[in-house]
């Protein structure tokens, strides 16, 4: 049960009895004030409940309640379950913050604790071989019998957002999963194996390219940063086409597939490279977001382009230096063979035009100048036009996925001048996502197109209640909600 700041026992007042006068004992002891993801859990001693014992959850000042607050505490209230381990769990629905029109939506209020529960049930530890620490996540119930009207109606409207939420949180941890898959678990090849059946099972169409028909096309990029591994690259398509539609927008969602970055022959550090695991979260959302799409049969044309390669020094290896051709025929100087997202990436982008996109997107572990400008909580949100990178944020803040504009400063392109080539993959130090950015742009033939940089969100360093060390899924919700927003796009 969520509880709101300075919330009076009698507003649970049969709660309250129900627990002996419990919830007021700590109300009045100061332990329980309703701050965001406090935890009280007490025995209900009234028999006549069903409940045996009661977990409130602290949800803050009820006007500040809003979908992303009530996601984050049905995280944190259905983690703390299972580590109690809780067998049943029934979260009561609380709707606070009414939205624009004024309403409170308790549609959208039940998605977002749907897709909160599901998000709690993640757990990283694959590979652990003896875990008595957890439990199997409790049989998780909404109730919600107190906000709504009971009509028929209402009760398909939250029956459908229940299921919308439950499969946004479940495609999440599927994107957690994969990108909490060690490189040697999860190469190339095994990425694609896994989301074609991924993918394949939700009933969208699949094709996954090897290295003779990546060179076929003429992907020098992505062949160039593959060169120096003996594992082989992948580019990874995805189609969802509801039945009948043969006319208005393709949308293109083109992820990093980088499934470990050592950096190549710039080579990493060894001080945390082990997280460069994570270097294909970007890949890992489109195939999750592909999953929910298809399930949900988004009304317009989707395509999922995600290529996948190791960045590692090997013999074949790109050298700084080194000379590249795109498929789109452009020239790129490999200044630094860590920026190599950015490179396969252009292949992509030029790729997901030349299969019709309309519209693109692209996710990607990107630039650690990213983290540097907006922390480790917000995605960098780039793109042109504003109308179309608008459109992103706002399904993005829906979605609960926080993202904020940066600038495609145009003039900061100079920072790419070669010598000898088209332009270089790397612009130095100052602004160093802008540049990344301005990259990629180079390979959108200027269709509308939105580039994240999730390089600071994509894995979370300690975990908080509501998200847990390691994989965040972040991304997911956005680029599968985002199809369905087709009738406000321009
Ligand atoms: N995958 C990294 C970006 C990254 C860094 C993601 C830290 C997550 C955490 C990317 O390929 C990279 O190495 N970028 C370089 C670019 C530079 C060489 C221009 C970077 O950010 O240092
Ligand atoms: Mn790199
Ligand atoms: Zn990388």
């Amino acid at each position: 049960v969520p509880w709101f700041t300075n919330e009076p026992p009698a507003a649970l007042a049969a709660l309250n009895e129900a627990t002996g006068g419990e919830l007021a004992r700590a109300r009045a002891s100061g332990e329980l004030t309703g701050k965001p993801y406090e935890s009280l859990i007490t025995p209900l001693t009234d028999r006549r409940w069903k409940a045996a014992r009661v977990l409130i959850v602290g949800a803050g000042p009820r006007e500040e309640y809003g979908t992303d607050l009530a996601r984050r505490v049905a995280t944190a209230g259905g983690a703390m379950a299972r580590t109690r381990r809780v067998a049943r769990l029934a979260f009561v629905l609380r709707a606070g913050q009414p939205d624009a029109s004024g309403d409170v939506d308790v549609a959208s209020f039940v998605q977002a604790t749907a897709e909160g529960l599901t998000l709690g049930e993640f757990h990283g530890g694959s590979y652990k071989t003896a875990d008595a620490s957890l439990s199997a996540p409790p049989q998780l119930t909404i109730a919600v019998r107190d906000i709504e009207d009971g009509s028929p109606e209402t009760t398909r409207r939250l029956e459908s957002a229940l299921a919308r939420g439950r499969l946004l949180g479940e495609c999440s941890n599927q994107a957690r999963q994969l990108a909490n898959e060690p490189g040697n678990t999860l190469t190339p090849r095994a990425f694609a194996d896994r989301a074609a059946q991924i993918v394949a099972d939700a009933g969208a169409g699949v094709e996954v390219l090897d290295e003779q028909q990546i060179a076929d096309l003429g992907m020098g990029l992505l062949l160039g940063v593959a060169r120096g591994s003996s594992e082989p690259p992948r580019l990874m398509v995805f189609r969802h086409q509801p039945h009948g539609v043969t006319t208005g927008p393709v949308l293109a969602l083109v992820g990093k597939g980088v499934t470990f970055d050592s950096g190549g022959i710039s080579i990493k550090p060894a001080e945390n490279m082990d997280r460069m695991k994570d270097d294909m979260a970007g890949g890992a959302a489109v195939v999750a977001a592909m999953r929910a799409i298809a399930t949900l049969n988004a009304p317009i044309r989707v395509i999922g382009v995600v290529p996948t390669t190791e960045n590692m020094p090997g013999g074949r290896a790109v050298k700084p230096g080194d000379i590249l051709r795109s498929a789109e025929g452009k020239t790129v100087e490999v200044m630094n063979t860590d920026a190599e997202g950015r490179l396969i990436l252009g292949d992509a982008l030029w790729y997901a035009r030349k299969l019709g996109a309309t519209h693109l997107v692209d996710v990607a572990t990107l630039t650690g100048a990213i983290t540097v400008a907006l922390g480790k909580q917000i995605s960098g949100l780039f793109g042109t036009p504003p109308w179309w990178v608008d459109q992103v944020r706002r399904v993005a803040d829906r979605a609960g996925d926080r993202l904020w504009p940066m600038p495609l400063a145009a003039d900061y392109f100079d920072q790419l001048k070669s010598e000898i080539a088209d332009f270089t993959n790397t612009g130095g130090r100052p602004a160093g996502s802008i540049t990344a950015a301005l990259f990629l742009r180079e390979f959108t033939g200027r269709l509308p197109w939105a580039h994240l940089d999730i390089a600071g969100t994509a894995w979370a360093e300690e975990t908080k209640p509501y998200l847990s060390k390691g994989p965040s899924g972040v991304a997911v919700r956005t680029l599968a909600e985002l199809p369905f927003t087709v009738e406000s796009w321009k």
